[in-house]
């Protein structure tokens, strides 16, 4: 049993209570980023094209109109069904990121839309994105930046973890931001026999009203949530009204306009 045991299986339930919900919460902040890593990766008409942690099938929708043949895979079967009525012309299965129900060298392109946070081993997933992968295939993903140097994550991380009753236990979960940092991305990349990495920094911000800032991280989120959720009530409730003060910092006259920097990360398999 591995040591992130807990950890996925929060995961599992968080991703599978958010299914019905995704598009009106989480996808505000993981859409943005869609067509410009769509575009990096350049699809063909005849290509193959697996998205891992495809969610609600939202990057298989953006994929539709260069012709390309879609599947994706979520490991919450609850996703899958919202991206089987979402995008019924492409073709779902419930499936691990880290081991990847399909044959080596079917697709010509593997996308990732923010899916390695959530991930146990996310180096792994990246081998077996080289293992599905054709020669001469294209990968990309985006992965969040950590809060040195993501104001938004800054607030919710130094808040929630600054504040937390250090008795309480939260389950061992892997650094969510290794894969930012660029030489690290190029060293897992070219381990798993990847060549040509390049890296880019996109601006993605959530903007809402400040009073709903903190029932939309609840309501998108699941990592930050469920260390929240572990807290006893008091402590939860101090946390978020420390979060709203908190955002008052990106107010833009009615709404507050929270920074979250992500980056971009494409490779091709040698
Ligand atoms: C932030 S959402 C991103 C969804 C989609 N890519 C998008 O851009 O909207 C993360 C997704 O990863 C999925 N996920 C988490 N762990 C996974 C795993 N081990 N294998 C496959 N999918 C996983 C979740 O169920 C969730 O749908």
């Amino acid at each position: 049993m591995s040591i992130y045991s807990k950890f996925e299986k929060l995961e599992w339930i968080g991703w599978q209570e958010r299914a019905a919900l995704y598009d009106r919460t989480t996808l505000k902040m993981t859409g943005p980023t869609i067509p410009r890593l769509i575009e990096l990766v350049k699809p063909r008409a005849t290509d193959h094209i697996l998205d891992v942690c495809c969610g609600t099938g939202a990057v298989a929708k953006h994929l539709l109109p260069s012709g390309a043949n879609v599947s994706g895979i979520d490991f919450a079967p609850d996703m899958i069904e919202q991206a089987t009525v979402s995008v019924p012309s492409a073709r779902f299965v419930t499936g691990d990121a880290q081991d990847i129900p399909f044959e080596d060298g079917s697709f010509d392109a593997v996308l990732t839309n923010f899916g390695h946070y959530h991930l146990p081993d996310p180096d792994k997933a990246i081998r077996e994105a080289a293992r599905v992968l054709k020669p001469g295939g294209r990968y990309g993903f985006t992965t969040w930046v950590g809060p040195d140097a993501s104001k938004g994550f800054r607030l919710i991380f130094e808040t929630i973890l600054g504040n937390v009753d250090q008795t309480v236990t939260t389950p061992a979960a892997p650094d969510a931001f290794r894969l930012a940092d660029e030489t690290v991305a190029k060293q897992v990349l070219e381990s798993a026999g990847f060549g040509e990495v390049a890296m880019e920094t996109f601006r993605s911000e959530i903007t809402c009203a400040p009073d709903d800032f903190v029932a939309f991280l609840k309501a998108a989120t699941v990592r930050a949530t469920f260390v929240m959720k572990a807290q006893p009530e008091n402590v939860q409730r101090r946390i978020e009204a420390l979060l709203r003060e908190g955002v008052e910092m990106f107010r833009q006259g009615e709404v507050v306009v929270v920074p979250m920097p992500n980056r971009i990360v494409t490779a091709t398999l040698q």
